[in-house]
């Protein structure tokens, strides 16, 4: 079967993006599917880079059994483009952002609340860093990215 490398990008890289990581990995762990997948995160912007993700965020994650360990925020780069066939935004802003490369063309990139079938039509994951709420972006992370992760690996291409 054809490896996949899955790139989620949000602005910070200490909120959304980091959860979306270690959810997948661990989504892909538990399928037996771990060594068909490289799976990473970043963000639009390079605020934050070096730093570990966002406390809320890590509290999530331990609370609902997902591990961030390793993370530390970084800015979507150049080599990206060559590393990644999959970018999956956590807003329109920060696909608008992935698409701006002129790299972008050569990378399948959306937003993850196409997958979410309880979005109402709001592609946005909502950015928890000014008035909280993880617990509930954890929620649309998590059943997303199951979503997705179901459809690709029926797809089998
Ligand atoms: P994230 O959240 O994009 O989910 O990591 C944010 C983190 C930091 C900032 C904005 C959003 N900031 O403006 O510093």
């Amino acid at each position: 079967m054809k490896k996949h490398a899955v790139l989620f990008v949000c602005l910070g890289n200490i909120c959304r993006s980091p959860l979306g990581e270690g959810i997948l990995k661990a989504e892909v762990e538990a399928r037996g599917v771990s060594e068909l997948f490289e799976i990473d995160s970043c963000g639009t912007s390079s605020y934050h880079a070096g730093e570990l993700p966002h406390p809320e965020s890590r509290e999530v994650a331990k609370l609902n059994g997902i591990s961030l360990k390793g993370q530390r925020s970084r800015a979507l780069e150049d080599a990206d483009y060559e590393r990644f066939d999959i970018m999956i935004a956590m807003d329109r802003d920060n696909l608008r952002g992935i698409r701006s490369h002129p790299k972008a063309s050569a990378v399948k990139s959306f937003c993850l609340r196409e997958y979410d079938s309880a979005s109402n039509g709001d592609l946005d994951v909502p950015d928890p860093y000014y008035v909280g709420g993880f617990q509930g972006v954890f929620d649309i992370i998590q059943r997303s990215s199951r979503v997705f992760l179901d459809e690709l690996l029926a797809d089998g291409s």
